[in-house]
């Protein structure tokens, strides 16, 4: 049996579907149910239930967007940054492999040489740049609880994992999409705002990054951290150009001048914009759809 804590979540909905789909056995947890951020509670319930995997997808998103972390910062420390923690001892406690839902979003923009981050890179949006929003700075911590060793004679974590890989999978999502209409859907998102930012990102179609994850533990691959996009980058005038030519929407697409103007008028907190390298991940063996492959393929397929 697999506890899936946070199911009630779009994220969490979209693990139930699958594990439904392929009648796996599995109970997801809601803090109604159980206080799942008090260790004891925790520890407790994994001794009763014996589950042979835990899957974390809870954690604090801001509705309707990431601005709304900025008024709520306890919440979203204690869902993104406290909480990971929790479950990793608890775990550690019971003895039971974990995987958790982390975000892509700790990051902004590409490598020094062009490329997308990889696992091994430190996070460049984060409380220790300063500039970041407050939800990627508390998701940032979260990966940090999650078990990495300090390199030798420096303060800040080296993500080189010379003491060791986090004792679990860290998956990193970066802007869900899929192909049904839903205010939480990224093609959604960009069919209902009045002006678009131009941005060149990294995408998971949402019902691959549930499949690839739960493949790490089918397959046993080694514990760590997954950058779990769709392969390859995409700018959000390709997304459009998609949209249109699927037929989806005929709107006509306004764009901000630039991200000052974007700022200015629709942000409160900057956003991240990122690529990732998937490497890692294709190096398993675990396939995902190249990204414009996939997100044409839920346009095709959209339900409105
Ligand atoms: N959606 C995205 O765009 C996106 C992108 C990258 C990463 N992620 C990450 O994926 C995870 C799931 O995101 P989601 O979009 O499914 O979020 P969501 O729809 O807001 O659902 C959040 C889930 O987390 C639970 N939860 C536990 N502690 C919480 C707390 N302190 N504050 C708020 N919720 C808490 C909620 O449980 P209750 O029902 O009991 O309240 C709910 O099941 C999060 O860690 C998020 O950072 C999401």
């Amino acid at each position: 049996m697999i506890t899936l804590l946070g199911s009630t979540g779009y994220v969490g909905q979209a693990y139930e579907h699958y594990l439904r789909s392929r009648n796996i056995a599995y109970v997801g947890v809601s803090r109604k149910r159980l206080d799942y951020s008090n260790k004891d509670e925790l520890v407790n319930y994994l001794r009763d239930t014996k589950p042979v995997f835990l899957i974390n997808v809870a954690g604090y998103t801001g509705k309707p967007n990431v601005d709304a972390c900025e008024k709520d910062k306890a919440n979203c420390l204690q869902g993104n940054a406290v909480l990971p923690g929790v479950i990793r001892a608890a775990c550690a406690e019971v003895g039971i492999p974990w995987g958790h839902v982390s975000s892509g979003c700790i990051f902004s923009g590409t490598r020094p040489d062009g490329r997308g981050f990889l696992e091994t890179d430190a996070p460049n949006f984060s409380f220790r740049q300063n500039h970041c929003s407050f939800y990627s700075g508390t998701k940032a911590l979260g990966e940090e609880v999650l078990g990495y060793g300090e390199g030798p004679g420096q303060d800040i974590p080296s993500w080189n994992y010379q003491d060791g890989e986090p004792d679990g999978y860290v998956w990193r999502l970066r802007i869900p999409f899929d192909h049904i209409d839903n205010p939480r859907n990224y093609l959604t998102k960009l069919m209902r705002y009045q002006y678009l930012l131009e941005a060149t990102n990294s995408l998971s179609q949402l019902h691959e990054f549930v499949r690839a994850t739960f493949e790490c533990w089918e397959k046993r691959v080694p514990f760590g951290i997954y950058n779990v996009t769709n392969p390859g980058q995409i700018t959000t005038r390709e997304v459009v150009k998609l949209i249109q030519k699927t037929g989806v929407s005929h709107k006509d697409f306004q764009f901000f001048k630039d991200e000052d103007e974007f700022m200015k008028i629709a942000a409160k907190t900057p956003r991240s914009n990122c690529i990732l390298d998937t490497t890692k991940l294709q190096k398993t063996g675990i396939k995902m759809a190249e990204v414009h492959e996939a997100v044409e393929m839920s346009l095709r397929t959209w339900q409105s």
